[in-house]
């Protein structure tokens, strides 16, 4: 009988569930969307409940529509968003407010305050961070100071802390299970990833009781058995990454220099940096990586906070399209942008720029403008940051990268890939499986579970991808990319009252 493994990809606007064989074909998908919750400028906030249903009814979902059962799955691997913020009762398993996520800027003056008192090195040099609303630390606090009773309960040790993959392990481990691995510990600002453990000053600092925190594991390894009865009983969890690490795994960029950049909810560019603890020149964060052999890896991160995003803003808010793929129909109706440029700041700024009170803009808008110039405008946008992160590492690695790797939804759209490569002035790789994230994490438990021996076995089982070459004039390309950079420095401090 054939074997699978289940792999959870819970991202920021779906949860997904997917099943590999051992060819590393995806051999079952189901997708769920769930609410996204707005309640004040700002603040971005999902229902941690909508989070679990959505999770397991994809998870049982892709089992039927694959005819597959479940005694014939072999490792449950997660890959989750990462930094959005869970607190819950121990003892009822209740979530005592909406989880924070991770684009909320709520905490953005509690950030400056920590910022003005000179914390920044600090937090530097253990956690590879910026001081930023982005992380879990600061959300976490306002919890505890928000909710009523949350602190007295959290000092009594009666609440738990978890990032999404911990929520969703106490969840299908019926509590047993408080756990998160180190990519995702990684992300808190709370974690010391030189000493590999949760560093007690800064939580000191930060006022969050120890006693929340949940026990930290490597990201492949066998950490326990599902135990609800809903058609998943029994499988070995034996995977879990933040989704970003999870892609780079997934496109076994497994060897420092190797890099990739996910175009998803965000953009994401990750580079294997190896085994020694190096900060950025150039505010990109350093990070840890997924690895197989219990020991600690570092990567260099650019996060972008609006990346394929722009994309639903255009289809939600802007109802220009139904569909998000109608995007490059829409941006092909014109030959260029025709000056416009749109600069999708809408939770702020991260890397390298790090603004959270920058605000979006389309500027260069004249009579001659149509929708195309816009749509045009916002997919440019996602490659303009890409861009902007990546001369950071380059500046900062002096290893000149050759390719750059991408994967992700958005980066099905070959309108962006050729731009992305014109703009980059190198080649850009997409693999023929744009899922990586879900495969960072299926990788992750089937080498935990023996089901793939090593990453050189899995490599044989990767298909060719495609290649694109830039084709536009490097001059144009920079006059272009000046344009850019001029009008995201007019976006900044915007919104600052
Ligand atoms: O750091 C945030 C990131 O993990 C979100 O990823 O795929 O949901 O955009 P995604």
């Amino acid at each position: 009988m054939a074997q699978y493994v289940l792999s959870l990809d819970q991202g920021t606007t779906s949860s997904r569930a997917m099943l590999f064989d051992h060819d590393g074909k995806i051999a079952g998908m189901a997708q769920h969307e769930f609410a996204q919750h707005f309640p004040k400028t700002g603040w971005v906030e999902h229902d941690p409940m909508d989070i679990l249903t959505t999770q397991l009814s994809a998870a049982v979902e892709v089992l039927a529509r694959a005819h597959v059962r479940p005694r014939d799955v072999v490792a449950l691997g997660i890959a989750n968003q990462r930094e959005t913020t869970i607190v819950w009762e121990r003892e009822s398993g209740k979530p005592v407010y909406n989880a924070i996520v991770w684009q909320d800027r709520r905490t953005a003056d509690f950030c400056a305050k920590l910022h003005d008192e000179g914390h920044e090195e600090t937090f530097r040099n253990k956690t590879g961070l910026l001081i930023d609303p982005y992380f879990s630390s600061t959300k976490i606090s306002w919890i505890l100071d928000n909710v009523d009773g949350a602190r007295a309960l959290a000092e009594q040790g009666k609440l738990a802390f978890g990032t999404v993959d911990s929520w969703l392990i106490w969840n299908l481990t019926s509590g047993k299970r408080h756990i998160t691995d180190r990519t995702n510990a990684s992300r808190t600002l709370l974690y010391n990833i030189v000493e590999d453990r949760w560093d007690a000053d800064l939580l000191k600092l930060l006022r969050v009781p120890e006693s929340m925190m949940p026990e930290v594991v490597w990201s492949s390894e066998k950490v326990g058995r599902v135990t609800t009865t809903l058609g998943l009983g029994d499988v070995e969890i034996a995977g879990i990454a933040g989704d970003q690490q999870s892609a780079l795994f997934g496109q076994l960029c497994v060897n420092p220099g190797d890099a990739k950049n996910t175009y998803g909810t965000g953009c994401f560019l990750l580079q294997n940096i190896g085994d020694t603890f190096t900060l950025s020149k150039e505010r990109l964060i350093t990070t840890l990586t997924c690895t197989t052999n219990k020991k600690l890896q570092y990567a260099l991160e650019g996060s972008v906070f609006v990346g394929g995003a722009v994309v639903q803003w255009l289809r939600d808010k802007m109802e220009f399209f139904e569909k998000s793929p109608d995007v490059e129909k829409i941006a092909a109706s014109v030959d260029s942008s025709n000056n416009v440029v749109l600069v999708p700041a809408f939770t702020g700024l991260g890397a390298p720029h790090w603004d959270p009170y920058a605000g979006g803009m389309i500027i260069g808008l004249q009579r001659s403008t149509e929708i195309g110039h816009i749509a045009r405008a916002a997919l440019e946008s996602i490659a303009f940051q890409v861009t902007d992160v990546l001369h950071a590492m380059q500046a900062d690695t002096s290893v000149g990268l050759t390719t750059m790797r991408a994967d992700g939804g958005a980066a099905a759209n070959d309108m962006l890939m050729q731009f992305q490569s014109d703009l980059l002035g190198i080649p850009v790789e997409r693999p023929a499986i744009l899922e990586t994230t879900a495969q960072g994490a299926a990788y992750l438990a089937g080498l935990a579970t023996g089901f793939w021996n090593d990453v050189e076995e899995i490599a044989k089982t990767r298909p060719e991808g495609q290649l694109f070459i830039p084709r536009m004039d490097p001059a144009i390309a920079r006059k272009r990319y000046l344009k850019w950079q001029d009008a995201v420095n007019r976006s900044k401090g915007w919104n600052k009252e």
